[in-house]
This record gives C-alpha cells, sequence and structure tokens, in this order.
C-alpha cells in the first residue's frame, strides 16, 4: 500500500516508517519539522536502503495534504503529527487544540475529498484520566486532566462519529502507554529538544553524563516501591502494531479504539537499575516531592490487540534500555564538540 504518515519524521513516526517500508509499504513523510529534523530521511535511506519521500508541510494545510495525497496516490494515513507535552498543553492550550484537532480535521477534509478512508490515529492512554481500575481496558471510562488529553479524546470523538455517519471509513484508535527504546541500529531514536519532560530520554541523559541526577517524582505512591508505575513499550513493538492496525482495517470498517501496550508496568526505581544494568553506568538520583498531575500507576490490558490484530509486544526491558543507550552514545559522540 502508499501509505501516508504525517509526523512522519518525528520519534515514533520514524520507527513506523521502517517497518512499513521493510513490509514493501511505499511510505510517503509529511511534516513541519516543528519537533524533528530533516535528517532522519537520510537515517531511513541508510536502515532501509530506501528513499522515503519527505513533504515539508503542515498538517493544518489542507490543500498541501490533498495534494500529497494524490501526487503520491496515497490509500491509507497514520497521522502522528502534533504536539505532546502535557505541561506546555496546560501553557499553550489554543497551540495544542490546533495542531493536534484542527491538524486532524484538515487531514480529514483531505482524506474526504481524495476517497482515502483507512486512517490510524495516534491517542495515548491518556483518555484514561485517573485509572478508576487496573489493567486499563478499552472501555474504561474516558477523562482528560490537561488540554492534551483533552485534544486526543475530542480527536476520537470525532473519529467515531465520522465512523458512525459513513460505513465506508476505517479507523483505528491506537493508545499508546509508554513508548521508550530506539532502532537497534542507533540511527533514529528519541531525541527531545531541552530538559527531557519523560523518564526515559532524562535517564539517558544522566547515565551519559550530560545530567549530574535524575528527580525521582515522589516516592510515596501506593506502588511496590512508592515511585509511579507505568507501562513501557518498546517503539518498535509499537510500530509493528501500527502494521497490524493497516492489516487489520482491510476487512474492518468502523473505528477501533486500541491499546498499545505490554501490560506489564515498571516502577520509577525499577527502571533506573534496569538502566543501570544495560548501560553499565550509574544514574544518581535525588526523590522530590510528585509532580502535579501524575498518577501512581498505569497499564494496558493489551488483549483486544492480541484478539484483533494479532500483536503482542515482543521485546524486553532490557531491549528497551539497551537500545535507548546505543542511541545515546550515537547521539552524545555527534553532539559533542
Ligand atoms: P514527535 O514530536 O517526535 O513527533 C511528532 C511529529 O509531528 C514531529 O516530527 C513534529 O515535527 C510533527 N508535527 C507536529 N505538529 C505538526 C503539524 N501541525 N504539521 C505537521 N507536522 C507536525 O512525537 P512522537 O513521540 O513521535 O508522537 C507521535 C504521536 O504519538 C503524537 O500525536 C503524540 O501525541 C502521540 N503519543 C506519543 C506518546 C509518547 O510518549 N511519545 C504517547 C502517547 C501518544
Ligand atoms: N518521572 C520521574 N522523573 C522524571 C520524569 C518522570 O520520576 O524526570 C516519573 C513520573 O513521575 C512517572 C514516570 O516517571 O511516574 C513516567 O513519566 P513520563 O513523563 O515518562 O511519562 P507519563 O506516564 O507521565 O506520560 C507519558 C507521556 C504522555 C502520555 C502518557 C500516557 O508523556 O504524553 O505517557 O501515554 F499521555
Amino acid at each position: 500500500m502508499n501509505i501516508l504518515l504525517t509526523g512522519g519524521t518525528g520519534y515514533i513516526g520514524s520507527h513506523t516508517a521502517v517497518v512499513l517500508s521493510q513490509l514493501g509499504h511505499r511510505v510517503v513523510l509529511l511534516d513541519n519539522l516543528s519537533n524533528s529534523n530533516a535528517q532522519v530521511v537520510d537515517q531511513l535511506r541508510r536502515i532501509t536502503g530506501l528513499d522515503m519521500p519527505l513533504v515539508h508541510g503542515d498538517v493544518r494545510d489542507t490543500p498541501v495534504v490533498q495534494h500529497t495525497l494524490e501526487k503520491f496516490d496515497i490509500q491509507a494515513v497514520v497521522h502522528f503529527a502534533g504536539l505532546k507535552a502535557v505541561g506546555e498543553s496546560v501553557q499553550k492550550p489554543v497551540e495544542y487544540f490546533s495542531n493536534n484537532v484542527q491538524g486532524t480535521l484538515s487531514v480529514l477534509q483531505a482524506m474526504q475529498a481524495h476517497g482515502v478512508n483507512t486512517l490510524v490515529f495516534s491517542s495515548s492512554a491518556t483518555v484514561y484520566g485517573e485509572p478508576q481500575f487496573l489493567p486499563l481496558t478499552e472501555s474504561h471510562p474516558t477523562g482528560a486532566t490537561n488540554p492534551y488529553g483533552r485534544s486526543k479524546l475530542h480527536v476520537e470523538e470525532i473519529l467515531a462519529d465520522l465512523a458512525r455517519s459513513d460505513p465506508k471509513w476505517k479507523i483505528a484508535c491506537l493508545r499508546y502507554f509508554n513508548p521508550v527504546g530506539a532502532h537497534a541500529s542507533g540511527l533514529i531514536g528519541e531525541n527531545p529538544n531541552g530538559i527531557p519532560n519523560n523518564l526515559m530520554p532524562f535517564i539517558a541523559q544522566v547515565a551519559w553524563g550530560q545530567r549530574t541526577e535524575l528527580q525521582v517524582f515522589g516516592n510515596d505512591y501506593a506502588t511496590p516501591d512508592g515511585t509511579g508505575v507505568r507501562d513501557y513499550i518498546h517503539v518498535m513493538d509499537l510500530a509493528q502494531g501500527h502494521a497490524a492496525a493497516i492489516d487489520y482495517l482491510k476487512q474492518h470498517p468502523g473505528c477501533h479504539p486500541i491499546n498499545l501496550g505490554t501490560g506489564q508496568g515498571y516502577s520509577v526505581l525499577e527502571m533506573v537499575r534496569a538502566f543501570e544494568r544495560a548501560s553499565g553506568q550509574a544514574v544518581p538520583y535525588r526523590v522530590t516531592p510528585r509532580r502535579p498531575g501524575d498518577v501512581a500507576a498505569c497499564y494496558a490490558n493489551p488483549q483486544k490487540a492480541h484478539e484483533l490484530l494479532n500483536w503482542q509486544a515482543q521485546l524486553s526491558l532490557d531491549d528497551m534500555c539497551t537500545s535507548t543507550w546505543h542511541f545515546q552514545q550515537s547521539l552524545g559522540r555527534l553532539e559533542s564538540p
């Protein structure tokens, strides 16, 4: 299939581009490069041996999206493009609704105009709000605690209405848990601008010596060691999940919310120890107060993905840490003077 990846030069998009193109799909990337770099295309060529066209454009520019769908005869869209920092979304709600909700509407308008009706949307476990029970199933009530989460929820609701309005639409809302890790080549990975918000890139920078210590946000949660528990999933497993969803949609119209997680939760301190083992480096840390808005534990019931998509995460916590470390080393060498 010819598949458009919006946000395709970003962290999850670039790994999905590798998997889809290695399965024989023709992949086209569209990105405004607000949080990624065009050099990713060179890295993708080194990994896959293939040239993937990159359209430098904004998803809110409907004519650009439409022209891309026409030019490359696109049959399915994976819509990654959007902003994703929870804290920033509280400061800049208009930007978040514009990029995430308006951006999706623009993609849908272009798809409608061009008769493309297969869509995989990057949703998030954040749509569950404060967990009322664990592990989280797709039937857990939804709710949002910040504008980022609300933008994902709004889009999911729009997509469900769209699928109800017209049986031609085939839509998967993939609710990612905590994506971490990198491609085994070390050529692509997560490279946040400035101080990382997320645990794994922060730990990697401490292990590399770029930061002195990790702040552990609270050790008084009702979890086995008191620190927050999350469902970390290797980004290559996540990428495989997108390929499985595209296959599933061929025969299954409608709008399908599906968790992509491992079902296994790890605490912050377990992550620190696993990273120390994988990297052979110390990761000094200091316990600080809880981060506002954090929940004690969040992990998936991944059974629906297994049943519908025949997909299950395969890679281990050690794979997640080793590949992150490998990418951090490549990055660190490139960035050091
Ligand atoms: P990322 O920032 O690395 O990738 C997003 C890409 O979209 C970037 O390359 C950015 O330049 C591009 N982009 C942003 N706004 C755009 C616009 N208006 N037009 C065109 N391109 C635009 O983030 P990621 O981690 O790869 O996340 C991809 C998707 O998955 C996002 O929608 C995010 O909300 C969702 N998600 C991510 C996580 C996570 O922890 N990484 C968890 C749950 C859901
Ligand atoms: N943490 C620390 N120190 C840090 C960073 C994080 O102790 O420097 C802790 C957090 O308190 C939490 C855990 O590590 O217990 C994971 O935190 P992350 O920021 O890595 O991830 P979150 O679960 O908070 O959020 C992530 C994405 C959201 C997404 C959510 C669910 O950032 O966008 O997963 O998919 F909504």
